[in-house]
Parts: structure tokens; sequence; C-alpha cells
């Protein structure tokens, strides 16, 4: 895993641009991996990234956290997951996790940090924390994988606030 970034949001909708960003660049099979405590924004993130991905607007993109998976139709199949409730990675292949990573589409899991032996080996790592003032949080940006370096390090490049490292 290279750290690729550290990222500065402050509001959520500063959060949503930088999923759309990320969305907009995301290549067939690629898959995130999200980590941070509850409300730090994940979700938030993969809302943005689903516009990005092209997904109808008019389509509200929620946590998966009852489902495990929902899909949404883009110009790439987004494929989000939520880990947090999941109490065995045995489900994972019954919900068919390594399906979704070996599709076309794009896959996005919130709480792959619970997990960590499950996590693809290449991927786009976020961590998202609280910042010091109420709506800003940092975004630890770190990839593993030539197409995925490649995608953070253009999404980096764009993002509007890029913060030293703590
Ligand atoms: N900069 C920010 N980025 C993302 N969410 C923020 C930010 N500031 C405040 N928030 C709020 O934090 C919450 C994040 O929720 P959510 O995205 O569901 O988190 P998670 O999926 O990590 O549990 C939302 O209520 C959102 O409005
Ligand atoms: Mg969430």
């Amino acid at each position: 895993m290279e750290r690729v970034a550290h990222l500065l949001s402050e509001s959520p909708e500063e959060t949503e641009l930088l999923g759309e960003a990320l969305g907009r660049l995301l290549e067939a099979g690629q898959a995130v991996a999200l980590a941070g405590e509850l409300g730090a924004g994940k979700t938030c993130l993969v809302r943005g990234l689903a516009r990005g991905l092209g997904v109808d607007p008019s389509v509200y993109v929620s946590s998966p956290t009852f489902t495990l998976l929902n899909q949404h139709q883009g110009r790439l199949t987004l494929h989000h997951l939520d880990l947090y409730r999941l109490g065995d990675p045995d489900e994972l292949v019954e919900v068919g996790f390594d399906d979704c990573l070996r599709g076309d589409g794009v896959t996005v899991i919130e709480w792959m940090d619970r997990f960590p032996s499950e996590a693809p080996p290449e991927r786009i790592e976020v961590t998202l924390a609280f910042a010091e003032a109420e709506d800003a949080r940092r975004l630890e940006v770190r990839a593993s994988g030539e197409g995925h370096l490649r995608v953070a390090r253009r999404w980096a490049a764009l993002a509007p606030r890029v913060v030293a490292p703590r």
C-alpha cells in the first residue's frame, strides 16, 4: 500500500465532490476500500462517487448496512458494500463479493478495515477521520497496484485541498 495524499474536506458537499471526481476516474474492475468511524463520511463519499460514475442522480445512495450489497447502474456498475454488520467473512462469498471484484464494474466497500484479510490486494484505500472543525474530515489516500495508483494520483491532483500529513 503506497501513500498517495492527505486530503481535507470542510463540508459534506465537499466530500461528495471529492467522491464525484473519483467516480469519474475509476476504471472497470477497480475497487475502493473505505475505513473510518461511524459518521466519518464514507457513505457521503460514495454518494458523490455514484454521481461521478453516472448513476441516476435521483437514486439516493445509502449505506447497505443490512443488505450488505447495493448495486447501481452507471457508466460502470457500482457494487456498494458495507461490512459494518458482517459477522463472518463467509457471508461475503454468499453475497457475491468475488463476482463483484472480478466483474467490470466498480466495487466500493465501507468498513473494509473490519476484515482486512478479505480486502482485494489491488485497491484505492481511503481512511476518513474527524478533523478539528465539526464539518471537517481528513482523507488519507493510499493505493496498491499500478492501475489503482495511477487513478489515485490523478484524483489527488484534482483535489482542491491537499494537506500535509500529520
Ligand atoms: N466534511 C464532511 N464530510 C462528510 N460528512 C460530513 C462532513 N461534515 C459533516 N458531515 C456529516 O457527517 C455524516 C457522515 O455520515 P456518513 O457519510 O453516513 O458516514 P459513514 O458512512 O462514514 O458512517 C453526515 O451526517 C454528514 O452530513
Ligand atoms: Mg456508511
